[in-house]
């Protein structure tokens, strides 16, 4: 089985093709990506208009990059799977009727693909990883705990009721003056500092349920920095050192609370994922490790240009669908909001 997937829904432009492997996982046959951070970068965050205008300029040519790369024709495919959300429905518009098109030109199945079910599954590809596992999904515009169980079974252990811990990241790296996006440049500066000289808080450590606040913390890192202004290099190193060990701590605590609920209502996992563009800070990954060892947990964690948005997550979940039988119209809308698990309660902001 081999599935086109196209991904659009926020700032990077995707597609790629996938293909079933007879043991079960898959096999990547191309993953096309255009990434527009260096145009969003001035503006010092993505801008919906600028990401859906180059998502049209650019998702054409990387759909037959992608079909060229994998040595097929759209005739070979077994279906087409797109993106529907959650996102910027500017970009979630352009690659779901894209993948529509596509889908009825060829008379293919389609599938409207969530964008948060794929990096949920991303581990099954890389990793063969059975059911069920617990996902800790961490970018700029989401942190959430969630217990796979299966296929569109999902349930929501924990998320944040303010920042994403990405977006934490990037707030902290932009009042330092650091380049955007700030996350890789907070760990890159922390490698140098002390975390031990600034004192910073640990939003929800111990509570017993698994959800994170982060708006606190990121308001103690501004406090801090403006009480140590002007700033030297050395500062900026020891605050970022700072935060990142708070956010490490807060992270393997929530994974803590979220490994107990899940036992207590999934069973045994079979591991601990790590996916999200967070997911490729290596002092979050040390963390994770030793809880994962601690637990006597695998911790499996897809490269990272596999964490990140891209197409081969998005082609993998049409074939995790499609062998299902899980199909969709084409009439299928563009989903701004589609929390992957329909039960849990709304974020205090709204993030699902
Ligand atoms: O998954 P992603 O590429 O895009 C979405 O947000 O959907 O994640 C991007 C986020 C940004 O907030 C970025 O600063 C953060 O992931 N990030 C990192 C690191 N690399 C990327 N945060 C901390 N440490 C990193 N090494
Ligand atoms: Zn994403």
């Amino acid at each position: 089985m081999r599935v086109l997937g196209i991904e659009t829904t926020c700032d990077e432009t995707a597609a790629a093709v996938v293909e079933l492997k007879a043991s079960g996982g898959g096999v990547i046959l191309s993953n096309e990506i255009y990434s527009q951070t260096t145009e969003h970068a001035p503006f010092g965050g993505v801008v919906p208009e600028l990401a859906a205008r180059a998502h049209v300029e650019h998702l054409d040519g990387l759909i037959r990059c992608a079909l060229a790369g994998a040595g097929l024709r759209v005739s070979d495919l077994n279906g087409v799977a797109a993106a529907a959300g959650p996102g910027l429905i500017g970009g979630v518009m352009i690659g779901l009727t894209s993948g529509k098109a596509i889908a009825l030109a060829a008379g293919k199945p389609f599938v409207a693909v969530n964008h948060l079910e794929a990096h949920a599954l991303t581990a099954r590809l890389t990793d063969n990883v059975a059911f069920p596992y617990l996902l800790l999904l961490v970018s700029g515009g989401h942190t959430q705990l969630i217990a796979v169980k299966g296929v569109g079974d999902y349930v929501r252990l924990g998320t944040t009721i303010d920042d994403a811990v990405g977006e934490a990241f990037d707030k902290v790296g932009k009042l330092l003056g650091l380049p955007y996006p700030g996350g890789p440049q907070v760990e890159r500066k922390a490698l140098a500092g002390d975390p031990q000289r600034f004192a910073l808080p640990r939003p929800m450590l111990g509570r017993p349920n698994a959800d994170f606040s982060l708006s606190g913390l990121k308001t103690a890192v501004r406090l801090t920095a403006e009480r140590a202004a002007p700033l030297t290099q050395t500062d900026v190193a020891d605050i970022c050192a700072g935060f990142q060990a708070a956010i490490v701590d807060v992270i393997v605590d929530r994974t803590r609370v979220a490994l107990k609920a899940f036992r207590e209502s999934a069973g045994a996992p079979q591991a601990l994922v790590v996916a999200g563009g967070v997911a490729a800070n290596d002092a979050i990954r040390r963390g994770l490790q030793r809880l994962a060892q601690s637990a006597g947990l695998k911790l499996v964690t897809p490269a990272p240009a596999l964490c990140t948005d891209n197409g081969a997550m998005i082609a993998w979940t049409g074939v995790e669908r499609l062998r299902l039988g899980l199909v969709d119209d084409l009439d299928f809308a563009p989903r701004p909001r589609w929390p992957l698990d329909p039960n849990a309660e709304r974020a205090l902001n709204g993030k699902a």
